[in-house]
């Protein structure tokens, strides 16, 4: 008998995730709860359970004999989940509530990053408008304006002019717009240089990185429009020298986890460094206590070890063995319905996928209506493809994405257009 793993979460992440793990020679049941209808055509099983019940999810659990459980979104973990399942004796990877804090709070990863002299944006935290609105008359423009909080990638305003600026203090101090998440913003510096992810494996002191990512926040082409959760990543990112990647694992990743158990707030998990590539080396803008999406549906698909296994031993107090391809590229492009960020259209149909050849189809926002998969969400699924080149990836993907009905939907014609020369 094999594994059998509950993972929590819905998106395309998840997707990625549970079908990495139900591929595993020594697993042989996945479950997701809530999961999406496109994931039951890889063989994972939904579990009709809300990711915030948490007893649910323990007795559910219990009754089918899962060995662990992966945790995907930062909610669940911000809500203490790993926590209450480690309560009640059953292993659950991802970072305990005091850790994932990391994500949950802009200004308490600020103070990690100084106090440890992690290098970051220079910045301020606010509860005040008018001391805020002073702060950033004094530094001018540009400026990037935080709510501290979680905002699901939208409490962020990166403003060119100070105008603009007082206007996002106004909206997240005064109008209140993010609710409790933006009672206290952070004003930071704004960087310039590439952005990239660094997401590594953490235990405790010890870190596995990942290979590099980059995602597309902005809704259109060429870096232009509303930012979103972002609409398409690739892997790894060639205009990003090796040696701006071992800095950053070693002045970046590396003493953040030192000062998590410092603190006394070891964290486990997967932890996600969102970086600027600056002049004088990386910094960060974000830190996240779960894998990215969409950069999960490339990363992984570099991982050239059993994905199961490396979770497992994590688990097991093992030393886990991690390979990642050396050749090649993965590009993955998000297709979202239509209006997205901001209100979209519903309930169009997805196209039929099942003959794909050596493209992924990773599904989000979809539901079933008897046998046809609809829109049901923002980001709907993202089609994924490898090459040896950056460039053959991405065709690949488009040559999938060309040939289908997007009616209700769009994509970006140009992922991965930063690292093709
Ligand atoms: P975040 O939600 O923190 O990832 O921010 C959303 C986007 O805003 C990022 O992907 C960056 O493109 C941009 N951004 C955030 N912080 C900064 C900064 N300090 N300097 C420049 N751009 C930033
Ligand atoms: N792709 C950005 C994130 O997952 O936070």
């Amino acid at each position: 008998m094999g594994l059998t793993i509950l993972v929590i979460g819905s998106g395309g992440r998840e997707h990625a995730i549970a079908q990495k793990l139900i591929q595993s020679p020594n697993v042989s049941t996945v479950f997701c709860a809530k999961g999406n209808a496109g994931m039951t055509r890889d063989g994972i099983q939904l579990v009709d359970i809300a990711e915030d019940d948490h007893s649910g999810l323990i007795k559910f659990s219990k009754e089918n004999q899962v060995d662990w459980v992966f945790v995907g979104p930062e909610i669940p973990l911000l809500n203490g989940i790993v926590d209450d399942f480690t309560a009640a004796g059953l292993p659950a990877f991802g970072p305990v509530k005091a850790a994932a804090f990391i994500e949950g709070s802009k200004d308490f990863a600020k103070k990690i990053m100084n106090k440890y002299e992690i290098p970051t944006a220079e910045h301020q935290t606010f509860f005040d408008f008018e001391q805020a609105k002073a702060y950033v008359i004094e530094k001018g423009a540009p400026i990037v304006i935080k709510a501290d909080g979680l905002a699901a990638g939208k409490g962020v305003v990166v403003a060119q002019t100070v105008e603009v600026a007082i206007e996002a203090l106004k909206d997240m101090l005064e109008y209140n717009k993010f609710g409790s998440s933006g009672a206290k913003v952070v004003i930071e510096e704004f960087l310039s240089g590439e952005e990239f992810s660094l997401l590594a494996f953490v235990r405790n002191q010890e870190v596995y990185p990942m290979v590099i990512a980059q995602d597309h926040k902005r809704a259109y082409e060429q870096d232009k429009g509303p930012n979103t959760g972002g609409m398409g990543a690739y892997s790894p990112v060639p205009q990003i020298p090796d040696q701006m990647v071992k800095e950053a694992i070693e002045t970046i990743v590396k003493p953040t986890a030192h000062a998590m158990v410092e603190e006394g707030r070891a964290f486990t998990g997967i932890l996600y460094a969102g970086l600027i590539a600056t002049e004088s080396g990386p910094k960060v803008i974000e830190f996240n206590a779960r894998f990215g999406d969409p950069e999960t549906q490339v990363v992984l698909q570099r991982l050239e070890s059993d994905f199961a296994q490396i979770i497992d031993d994590l688990l097991n107090g093992k030393k886990p063995d991690i390979k990642w391809k050396q050749e090649g590229y993965s590009v993955g492009v998000v297709v979202a319905a239509e209006g997205y960020p901001n209100n979209y259209e519903k309930e169009h149909k997805i196209p039929d996928f099942s003959d794909l050849n050596t493209a992924h189809v990773y599904y989000a926002g979809v539901k079933a209506q008897g046998n046809q998969l609809v829109s049901n969400g923002g980001r709907v699924y993202l089609i994924e493809a490898s090459g040896d080149t950056l460039k053959d990836a991405q065709k690949s993907v488009y040559d999938v994405l060309n040939k289908v009905n997007t009616e209700g939907t769009f994509y970006r014609k140009d992922i991965g257009f930063k690292g093709i020369k």
